[in-house]
């Protein structure tokens, strides 16, 4: 299988870099820029390496720069936006503050002919951001491409194949960009395009056979789109070998319990362990309303249940996690601060004794899995389910948690989404519920008070969910589900809509 390097230099694009060359069906792999030699690029047998962009300069004192042996490995480069530019500091050209100042969004390109522009037209749009400039165009490269502010847009040494783009071809504001990246990975790396999701999906489970033959193996299932699908597809590779375990900690949305189970040991006839732990883990939360020690308790009994379900088994050769491609560059890229600790099941627990881990999705893309999981026939529901946190409702019930209150929210949050997921929207939000403060109001019903819980109601757009905007939804939909919800759930007298956006908000409540 041909497949090229996405090396990073810190750049917001790296990944998206890679979803596109493999849109193209040829593999793509991401490493940082100080991770990997010439020598193991030759040895690794890429056919190409692009250079992201980044948030540096490259005379700066800080500047992320790679070993210029690379440009030597005998592989074509693609160098984007500060990646062009290093391009030209690692051979001799000039980087300089652009004349004009900084450039920032959609601008006209004048392209000329070259193979990297094969099927682009002479004039069409590109997404540039970048404050430097080539001003010196490095010997043995000519200009093939400029816009009004930039006399260097992009430039080619078609001898040695190397090739840099001022601009971002990763975007879709980039109208040829997918054009650009395509000629660039067939036709100047020569990569076959043979990377299809079917085989990606059959060669998993091959692999999974082979290493796993013989093999018990276990794995933490949350009814989330990675463990689920990496359950499918183990199963197919070991049959019975294999175990899932699925905590039910009480803190799940209406009906998802039995969905998952339902699911996984009826329709795939998958060895599910459901272990019914509500009642401990209401217990272990009993009095407790301060949010990051809400969070810590859910996470170590999830770990103690699971442990203590994974001794009564026996003995256990490995443990499956459903770790994908973003968990795994993330985890390369050092801390940041901690806002809240997530938790998640792929994750549990490190200290567990087994003399091997099986990470099946680790080279793939959220949507990669999600491809797999519809070919795989996972119901749409579970497939294409929005974001749900490992604490589940237990971050949703503000202060402290009781059956009483999971079940009123329970309720309240199932009528949210229903009422949402009948309305046609232009574009769905990316994840909306339900959370029940702890503030109590007095409403009337009937001749009578009432002083009952107000429900807040949440969605969010988000691409990413760093960052995410308070969704605008219609006024009707909110007054359905507001009507619906003090109508129909006990104990709820008003209900109140989220208008804050992260940051300053996090998504969750807790
Ligand atoms: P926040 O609240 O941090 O949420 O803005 C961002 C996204 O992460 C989800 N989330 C979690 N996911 N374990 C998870 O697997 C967690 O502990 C957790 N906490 C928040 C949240 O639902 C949103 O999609």
């Amino acid at each position: 299988m041909d497949k090229i390097l996405v090396l990073n230099f810190g750049g917001q694009y790296d990944q998206l870099i890679a979803r596109r060359i493999r849109a193209q069906h040829v593999f793509a792999e991401i490493k940082p820029f100080d991770r990997i030699t010439p020598e193991e690029i030759r040895a690794a047998g890429y056919r190409g390496v692009v250079f992201t962009g980044g948030p540096n300069s490259v005379y700066g004192d800080h500047a992320l720069r790679c070993d210029p042996a690379i440009l030597s490995v005998g592989v074509p480069i693609l160098g984007i936006c500060y990646g062009h530019q290093l391009l030209a500091f690692l051979t001799d050209g000039v980087i300089e503050p652009a004349a004009s100042g900084s450039e920032y969004g959609k601008t006209a390109l004048t392209v000329r002919e070259n193979v990297l522009f094969r099927g682009v037209p002479q004039e069409s749009v590109c997404w540039m951001s970048h404050t430097d400039a080539v001003t010196t165009v490095p010997s043995g490269f000519s200009v093939i491409a400029e816009t009004p502010h930039c006399p260097c847009a992009a430039m080619a040494n078609d001898a040695r194949g190397l090739y840099g783009v001022q601009f971002h071809p990763e975007v879709t504001h980039t109208a040829f960009g997918e054009q650009m990246l395509r000629n660039f990975v067939l036709d100047v790396c020569g990569c076959k395009a043979d990377w299809q999701m079917d085989d990606v999906a059959g060669q998993i489970i091959e692999n999974c056979r082979r290493a796993l033959d013989g093999k018990k193996v276990l794995l933490a299932l949350s009814g989330g789109v990675d463990s689920s699908v990496a359950a499918v597809l183990l199963h197919k590779a070991v049959g019975d070998a294999l175990t899932c375990v699925f905590v039910d900690h009480g803190l799940l949305r209406e009906g998802e319990g039995d969905f998952v189970e339902q699911t996984f040991r009826k329709q795939f006839g998958i060895r599910l362990l459901r272990v019914r732990a509500e009642e401990r883990f209401l217990q272990a939360l009993r009095g407790v309303t301060e949010p990051e020690e809400k969070r810590k308790i859910i996470g170590k009994s999830f770990i103690r249940v699971f442990e203590e379900e994974a001794d009564q088994l026996g003995h256990i050769d490995v443990l499956a996690q459903g770790t994908i491609y973003p968990d795994v560059i993330e985890s390369g890229k050092g801390a940041s601060a901690t806002i809240k600790s997530h938790h998640n099941v792929g994750g549990l627990p490190k200290h567990m004794r087994f003399t091997q881990i099986v990470e099946p999705l680790r080279e793939l893309f959220k949507d990669e899995v999600r491809a797999i999981g519809e070919k795989l026939g996972i119901p749409h529901a579970l497939v294409w389910r929005q974001p749900f946190p490992g604490p589940g409702l237990g971050v949703r019930v503000i202060g402290e948690i009781t059956k009483e209150k999971l079940d009123t929210l329970r309720k309240a949050d199932a009528i949210f989404r229903e009422e949402l997921e009948r309305t046609e929207l232009p574009q769905a939000p990316h994840q909306y519920f339900a959370v029940l403060t702890d503030t109590r109001s007095v409403g009337v019903m009937g001749d009578a008070r009432t002083y009952g819980y107000t429900v807040a109601l949440r969605a969010v757009t988000t691409d990413d969910f760093m960052t995410a905007e308070w969704t605008r939804l219609p006024y009707d939909v909110l007054e359905r589900a507001s009507s619906r919800i003090t109508n129909e759930v006990r104990g709820v007298s008003r209900v109140a809509y989220d208008v804050t956006s992260k940051p300053p908000a996090t998504v969750e409540w807790e």
